[in-house]
C-alpha cells in the first residue's frame, strides 16, 4: 500500500466530530483522493457525526488486494480458531452495546430501544457464527464400493464483497460478515454512506478481538465509485447485497458474467391480515410497531394491513388514534421518543411523494400526512406517522415499497381475499395474521408466498437463528442468518477415498460390473 496515503483519525466514537478512514490491510487510511464526505445526525443536522473517506476504484483495488493476500492464511487457520476470534468480538460487542447503540441513533435516527436491538442482533449473529467454527457439518455416506470412503466438506469461496444498507447499520453487516469469516472467506465491505460509523465501530471490535490484518477491509463511499467497482472486481468471488430491488438487479447483472455467487436481499411490501375474530388490542399494537417502528424503514415493515370488514371501522379508529399519539422525536435529545426521523431529506421527499399519490388515488387519509419541521423538528427529517384507509389493493401506495411511515389499510371480506391481496404484490418477504382460529392461521401460513410468516405478531422481529429472506422480487433464492447463510458463503467439495489397493479397472469389473 502506498505510504503517501493520509493517516485517518480513528479516535473512538464520541460527541466530537472526527474523521474516519478506510480500513485496509489492518490500517486506517484516508481515501487515495484525500476527499471526505460528511455524515450528519438525521434528527438534528447541525450535529456532524463525522467525516468519512470518499473513496474510489483505487481504494477498492487496494482493499481487494489485501483481502486476496490474506485469504490463504485465513482459510488455513482452523475453523474453531476463527470462531474463537468471533466469540471474542461478540463479548466486546456485549460490553460496548450501549455506546454502539448511541452512536447508531446519532447517525441513523432510530430510537435507542431499536438501536440496542440492532446491536443485539449483531451480538446474536456473532455468537451464532462463532459456534459454527466447531460445526460446519458436512456429510458422510456409504459408497457403492466396499473399499471406498466418501464425504463432503465446505470450502470458503474467496473474497466476499459486502454492500450493506443504512436501516440496520450493524445488524446486517454482521449477518454477512460473520458467516463469511467463520467459513474462511476474507471480506471487503462497503457500508451505506448514511451510516458508516456503525461499520467502523464493528470493524474496530473485530480488530480488537484479534482478527489478522487484511481479513476484513472496509471502504466507505458511494455506490458508483465504490459499490460498482467492488461487485465487478475479478478477484471478488461472492457479492452479498441488501437494499432496493432496483439496485439489486444491477448487482445481479454485474455478477452474472463471471458467474459469481450473488446473494440479494431486497424490497418488501408486507401485509398484516386482521380477521374478524382477532384480538384487536394485539392487532392494533402490531400494526403500530410493524408500520412505524424504524419509521417504517425496514424491509419487513407492515406497510399494508388487510382488515376484515366486520372489524374494519373499529380497527381503523383505534389504529389512527394510536398513530396520532405516537411520540415522534430525536432518540438522543428526547428519551421518550418512539419514532425517529427519516434517514435523509430524499427519503422524506419520497414519503411526501407517496402521500400525494395516495390522496390523488382517492384513499382516505386517516392520520398524519405532513412533514414535521417546526420547533424541535426544525433541524431533522421528521414526518408524521401516516395512515391511509379505504385503500384499493391495486393502488400504488399499496403495491410499491415506500420505506417510510406510511401504512395502507385495505378492507377485505374474507380470509381468502386477505390472502389474495397479501400475495398480489411483487415482493414476498414477511406476512402476518391476527386470528384466534388455528385453522385460519395454518391456512394463511401455508398460502402466503413469503419467506417469513407470523401469527398474532407483526411482520417484524426476525431472529438470527432462523433463515431470513424472501420470495419473488425480495430475493434470489438465498437466505441470510442461521445455517442457510453458510450456503451463501461456501462451496461444497465431495471427496472419495479408495483404500482397496486395487487398480481401478479391476475394482470396477468385480464390484460394479457384477
Ligand atoms: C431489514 O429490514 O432489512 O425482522 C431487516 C426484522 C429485523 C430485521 C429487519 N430483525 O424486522
Amino acid at each position: 500500500m502506498s505510504a503517501t496515503l493520509p493517516k485517518a483519525d480513528t479516535r473512538g466514537a464520541g460527541a466530537q466530530p472526527t474523521s474516519y478512514g478506510n480500513y485496509i490491510d489492518g490500517a486506517w487510511v484516508g481515501a487515495a483522493s484525500g476527499r471526505t464526505f460528511e455524515n450528519r445526525n438525521p434528527a438534528d443536522t447541525s450535529d456532524l457525526v463525522g467525516r468519512f473517506a470518499e473513496s474510489g476504484p483505487e481504494d477498492v483495488e487496494r482493499a481487494v488486494a489485501a483481502a486476496r493476500e490474506a485469504f490463504p492464511r485465513w482459510r488455513a487457520l482452523p475453523a474453531p480458531r476463527r470462531g474463537e476470534i468471533l466469540y471474542r468480538a461478540a463479548e466486546i460487542l456485549v460490553r460496548r452495546k450501549e455506546e454502539l447503540a448511541r452512536d447508531m441513533t446519532r447517525e441513523m435516527g432510530k430510537v435507542l430501544p431499536e438501536t440496542r436491538g440492532d446491536v443485539q442482533e449483531a451480538i446474536d449473529m456473532t455468537y451464532y457464527m462463532a459456534g459454527e467454527g466447531r460445526r460446519q457439518f458436512g456429510q458422510t455416506t456409504p459408497s457403492e464400493l466396499s473399499n471406498k470412503f466418501q464425504m463432503s466438506v465446505r470450502m470458503p469461496v474467496g473474497v466476499a464483497g459486502l454492500i450493506t444498507p443504512w436501516n440496520f447499520p450493524m445488524a446486517i453487516p454482521s449477518w454477512k460478515m460473520m458467516p463469511a469469516l467463520v467459513l474462511g472467506n476474507t471480506v471487503v465491505i462497503k457500508p451505506a454512506s448514511d451510516t458508516p460509523l456503525s461499520v467502523v465501530n464493528l470493524v474496530k471490535v473485530l480488530e480488537e478481538a484479534g482478527l489478522p490484518k487484511g481479513v476484513v477491509n472496509m471502504v466507505t463511499g458511494g455506490g458508483t465509485h465504490v459499490g460498482a467497482p467492488l461487485m465487478s472486481h475479478r478477484d471478488v468471488h461472492i457479492v452479498s447485497f441488501t437494499g432496493s430491488t432496483g439496485v439489486g438487479r444491477k448487482v445481479s447483472e454485474a455478477c452474472a458474467p463471471a458467474f459469481k455467487h450473488c446473494h440479494l436481499e431486497m424490497g418488501g411490501k408486507n401485509v398484516i391480515m386482521v380477521m374478524d375474530d382477532a384480538r384487536l388490542d394485539l392487532a392494533v399494537d402490531g400494526a403500530v410497531w410493524g408500520g412505524f417502528g424504524t419509521t417504517g424503514q425496514r424491509c419487513t415493515a407492515a406497510s399494508r394491513v388487510a382488515v376484515h370488514t366486520k372489524v374494519y371501522r373499529e380497527f381503523v379508529e383505534r389504529f389512527a388514534e394510536r398513530a396520532k399519539a405516537l411520540k415522534v422525536g430525536g432518540g438522543l435529545a428526547d428519551p421518550g421518543a418512539e419514532m425517529g426521523p427519516c434517514i435523509n431529506e430524499a427519503q422524506r421527499q419520497t414519503v411526501e411523494k407517496y402521500v400525494k399519490i395516495g390522496r390523488d388515488e382517492g384513499a382516505t387519509l386517516l392520520a398524519g400526512g405532513r412533514r414535521l419541521d417546526q420547533g424541535p423538528y426544525a433541524k431533522g427529517w421528521f414526518h408524521e406517522p401516516t395512515i391511509f384507509g379505504d385503500v384499493d389493493p391495486r393502488m400504488r401506495i399499496a403495491t410499491e415499497e415506500i420505506f417510510g411511515p406510511v401504512v395502507s389499510v385495505i378492507p377485505v371480506d374474507s380470509l381468502d381475499e386477505a390472502i389474495e391481496v397479501g400475495n398480489s404484490v411483487e415482493y414476498g418477504l414477511s406476512a402476518s395474521i391476527y386470528t384466534q382460529d388455528v385453522s385460519s392461521a395454518f391456512r394463511a401460513m401455508r398460502d402466503m408466498y413469503t419467506g417469513i410468516f407470523y401469527v398474532n405478531a407483526p411482520t417484524i422481529g426476525a431472529e438470527t437463528h432462523l433463515p431470513f429472506g424472501g420470495t419473488k422480487n425480495t430475493g434470489n433464492g438465498h437466505r441470510e442468518a442461521c445455517v442457510q447463510a453458510l450456503e451463501v458463503f461456501s462451496e461444497w467439495k465431495s471427496i472419495y477415498i479408495d483404500y482397496s489397493g486395487h487398480l481401478q479397472r479391476a475394482q470396477i469389473d468385480t464390484e460394479v460390473g457384477e
